[in-house]
């Protein structure tokens, strides 16, 4: 029953952090969108008013008439808009992911032997230290020298996540390396939000209130802190996805793999951007793309050592299956956490074995990504006789 609720938490929790993240990015998106479209005012008289910009567009069946304002407007609206629970949603939702799955099923996800032997409390501890010292080490640079110069700040952030990157691969299986990467990420784009933009907006608008012209630094901070996150997007994006791919993060280089594709997805976006305000250079896309095919090429399965020797007998193969894979891959699984086949992969029969075949030599032998965790403690020479027996054209 435990299992059960548990997969229900994950399965509902994914729906949340999916909902809240599309309102937080979509609205992100839409409004750089905003920003770089907007055209003079048609109308002098808004001119006239401190609109800087417009921009009208169409959807759902209706015409819209966005402004801006320079500085504040003649009256403060009775209704204004704040944008901000998109994101602290997207946070809180994501935070109960990863208590639920990398900290409450630390010995599954989390904790890699082969990687580093960690204890549970150590495991959640280092994964909250990411969090927090990620978030204070990147605000401290924002707000250090280095801060006022966008092209010294871009260059540290990627050193600074580039070390994150290498340091979480060092102590944590892959997937939580990433996951936990993506989610100091995340981490830092919400507490932008919460303690820098947010509070900033409000002390512009309380001035604006008291008929006073609000501290431009304000405004300086929060755009500074809204063109990071519109950066980070990408990279958090795929790291998200990435943990349904082993082979991105079940390498040797996995680091390298995880800043090339930040960076392509950084990239993305420069050229997004740069494209709405009709600059776009190609060189930021070639060069996301040579980022990209290098990823591919680094995370290209290396063939699995040529193996000779007796042939194998399938009695041989299910043993291994059954005492290392069943335990979850089951109609019935025994492993704890688990109600149910994860993946919907099967191993019970002979047929499902025989058709699961391919993958289970993928997983197995060549990306040596199951058994989970190696939690079952399977051998080297059990991975040779899979590899042997599916050689030799994984005959019953
Ligand atoms: C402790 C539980 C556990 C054990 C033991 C285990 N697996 Fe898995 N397996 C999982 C989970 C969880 C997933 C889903 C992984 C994901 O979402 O990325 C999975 C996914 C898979 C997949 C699908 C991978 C994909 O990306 O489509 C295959 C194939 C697989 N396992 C094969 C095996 C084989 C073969 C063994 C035994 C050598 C094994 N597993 C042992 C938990 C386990």
């Amino acid at each position: 029953m435990e299992s059960y609720i548990l997969e229900i938490l994950n399965l509902f929790g994914r729906w949340l952090h999916m909902i809240t993240g599309i309102a937080w990015i979509g609205a992100s998106f839409y409004f750089v969108w905003l920003d770089n479209h907007l055209l003079p005012p048609l109308k002098q008289s808004d001119a006239d008013q401190g609109v800087g910009g417009e921009v009208w567009s169409v959807h759902g069946g209706g015409m819209y008439h966005a402004q801006k304002y320079l500085g504040a407007p003649p009256r403060m609206p009775e209704h204004l808009h704040w944008f901000k629970w998109e994101a602290y949603s997207t946070f809180l939702s994501g935070l109960f992911l990863l208590i639920l799955i990398y900290w409450y099923g630390a010995e599954l996800y989390t904790i890699d032997p082969q990687v580093l032997v960690l204890s549970k409390p150590a495991a959640i501890g280092i994964g909250i230290a990411t969090l927090v010292l990620g978030w204070l080490i990147y605000d401290l640079l924002c707000r250090s020298a280095i801060g006022n110069n966008d092209k010294w700040m871009g260059l540290a952030i990627l050193v600074f996540i580039s070390l994150t990157a290498f340091v979480l691969s060092e102590v944590f299986s892959g997937r939580a390396a990433f996951i936990h990467y993506g989610a100091m990420l995340g981490t830092i784009m919400v507490a932008n939000v919460f303690f820098v933009i947010i509070p900033g907006q409000k002390k512009m608008v309380g001035a604006i209130k008291a008929g006073k012209t609000p501290d431009p630094i304000h405004g300086i901070r929060g755009k500074q802190r809204s063109v990071h996150n519109t950066y980070f997007t990408l990279p958090v994006l795929f790291v998200m996805i990435s943990n349904h791919y082993a082979l991105s993060y079940n390498n040797t280089y996995n680091w390298l793999i995880l800043i090339a594709i930040s960076l392509a997805g950084a990239l993305i976006r420069v050229y997004f951007v740069a494209r709405h305000k009709g600059q776009a250079s190609p060189f930021s896309l070639i060069f996301a793309g040579i980022l990209l095919a290098a990823s591919i090429v680094v995370a290209a399965p290396k063939p699995a050592a040529p193996v000779s020797g007796e042939a194998v007998s399938f009695a041989e193969v299910k043993q291994i299956v059954v005492s290392r894979c069943t335990a979850c891959h089951s109609q019935t699984p025994t492993q704890a956490g688990f109600a149910s086949a994860p993946s919907g992969i099967l191993l019970d029969t002979d047929v499902q074995l025989l058709t699961q075949a391919p993958n289970i030599y993928q997983q197995s032998v060549v990306a040596k990504a199951m058994p989970l965790g190696n939690l079952t403690g399977m051998t080297d020479e059990e991975r040779t006789i899979i590899n042997r027996w599916f050689i030799a054209g994984a005959r019953p």
